[in-house]
C-alpha cells in the first residue's frame, strides 16, 4: 500500500463562486470575459486537472463574488458544460449548470462590419438559434446575420 499523499485539493472557500467542470481548452477564456485578470479577490485557478467526464477540465474558485446572469450567459457560451457553485461560510448553497441564455444582449460584437451596432452607439442584441446539429449560433436582431460560435467575440 502506497501512504503517500499524491494529490493535494485545492482549499475549500468560505465565500464565493466556483465555476468547475469548464473544458481545459476554455479555461483561460473563462477567465478572461469575466475580467478576472483585473480582480482583486482571491482567486484559484487550475486547469489540465483530471475529470472523468471530461479527460481534461479547469476549475475557478472567486472569494466573495457572486455572479450576475449577464455574467452567467457569458460563461455558458464559452463553456456550457460548466457547473457553477455558490458558497455560504463553507457551505455549497446552490449548484447547477450555467442555463443557456435565449437572447444575448450587449456583452458579443456583431462580425459584420456594417451592422449599425458597429456603426452607431446601438447596443447589440442577439436571439440564440440552434441548428439541426445543436450547434449555437447568435443571429444578430438588426442585421439579421447568423454568428458562429468560433466567431463570437465578446465586447
Ligand atoms: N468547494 C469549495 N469550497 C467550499 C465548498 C466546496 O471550493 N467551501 C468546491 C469543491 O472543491 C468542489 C465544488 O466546490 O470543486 C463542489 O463542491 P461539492 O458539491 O461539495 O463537491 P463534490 O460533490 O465533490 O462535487 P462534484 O462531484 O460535482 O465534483
Ligand atoms: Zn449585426
Amino acid at each position: 500500500m502506497d501512504n503517500k499523499r499524491k494529490e493535494l485539493k485545492v482549499s475549500a472557500i468560505r465565500n464565493g463562486t466556483v465555476i468547475d467542470h469548464i473544458p481545459a481548452s476554455k479555461s483561460f477564456q473563462v477567465m478572461n470575459i469575466l475580467n478576472l485578470g483585473k480582480s482583486t479577490n482571491q482567486i484559484y485557478f487550475g486547469t489540465g486537472l483530471h475529470s472523468e467526464k471530461f479527460g481534461k477540465k479547469g476549475i475557478i474558485k472567486i472569494s466573495d463574488k457572486y455572479f450576475a446572469d449577464e455574467e452567467i450567459s457569458k460563461i455558458a457560451l464559452v463553456a456550457p458544460s460548466a457547473t457553477l457553485i455558490e458558497i455560504k461560510d463553507y457551505e455549497v448553497t446552490k449548484k447547477g449548470k450555467v442555463h443557456f441564455p435565449e437572447t444575448v444582449d450587449k456583452i458579443v460584437k456583431c462580425f459584420n462590419p456594417k451592422c449599425v451596432t458597429n456603426i452607431q452607439e446601438v447596443p447589440t442584441k442577439f436571439t440564440v438559434v440552434t441548428d439541426h446539429k445543436g450547434e449555437i449560433k447568435l443571429a444578430c436582431h438588426y442585421c439579421e446575420k447568423t454568428m458562429l460560435k468560433e466567431n463570437i467575440d465578446f465586447l
